[in-house]
């Protein structure tokens, strides 16, 4: 039921350098957002997937791009969104990085404090300039007010669904599993109770795809 269909999935975690050594992280494995490009795949879907420092190895019928930072995953995503009639954004985007980055290892005694500069935020600037047949799918990972913070997210980013996980206590980090919130601009969320990413990346796509349909009447 995607056949014919470009669908664009960001999935990991950004990393932005201090210094050769050292890197401001997140815990994203990529499995949720490899599940839902496998599960797009498929459904018959041509799958671009840009995937930040994930172990998880290529996998077969999907075009991986692998990227390490927020700049190089927002110039990748940007390059392919024209294209698209689908765009996922499950990555776990850095929001700042260092306002520069040392090219020597820094000394312990020099480690202080680390200058930081926002990074752009991908998913808005990309949800700003679609057009209204694109169908967008944000996520976010909140520890507290979880569908109520996911609504809000939805709604400031102009998203189509939002899907939102329950980190708190660092759950589902590199777990097979998740929990969370699918909320639609239509106001209709639905509650996820603790189920396999590949389960949540079906869910994700049934929604996906029925809007899909109705648009196209
Ligand atoms: N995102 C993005 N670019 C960023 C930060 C986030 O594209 N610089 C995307 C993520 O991929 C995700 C969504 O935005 O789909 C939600 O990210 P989140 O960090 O939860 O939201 P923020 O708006 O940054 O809010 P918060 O203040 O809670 O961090």
């Amino acid at each position: 039921d995607l056949k014919g269909k470009k669908v664009l999935i960001s999935a990991g975690g950004t990393r932005e350098a201090i210094d050769p050594v050292r890197f401001i992280g997140n815990r994203s494995s990529g499995k949720q957002g490899v599940a839902i490009a496998v599960e797009a795949r498929n459904r018959g879907a041509e799958v671009s997937l840009i995937l930040a420092n994930s172990n998880i190895s290529d996998v077969a019928g999907i075009e991986t791009i692998r990227v390490e930072t927020a700049q190089q995953m927002h110039n990748a995503l940007k390059e392919r969104m024209p294209d698209c009639d689908v765009l996922v954004m499950s990555a776990a985007v850095a929001d700042a990085k260092p306002a520069t980055s040392s090219s020597e290892k820094i000394k312990k005694k020099e480690f202080n404090s680390i200058e930081l500069i926002a990074n752009a935020d991908i998913l808005a600037e990309l949800s700003s300039s679609a057009n209204d047949s694109q169908l967008i799918v944000g996520f976010a990972a909140e520890t507290s007010n979880i569908e109520e913070s996911g609504r809000a997210k939805l709604k400031a980013k102009e998203l189509d669904f939002i899907y939102v996980n329950d980190v708190s206590n660092g759950a589902i980090f590199a777990s097979d599993l998740s929990a969370g919130y699918l909320i639609s601009s239509e106001g209709k969320s639905t509650h996820i109770e603790q189920t396999s990413k590949a389960k949540v990346a079906r869910i994700i796509l049934d929604n996906v795809v029925s809007r899909l349909s109705y648009a196209n009447g």
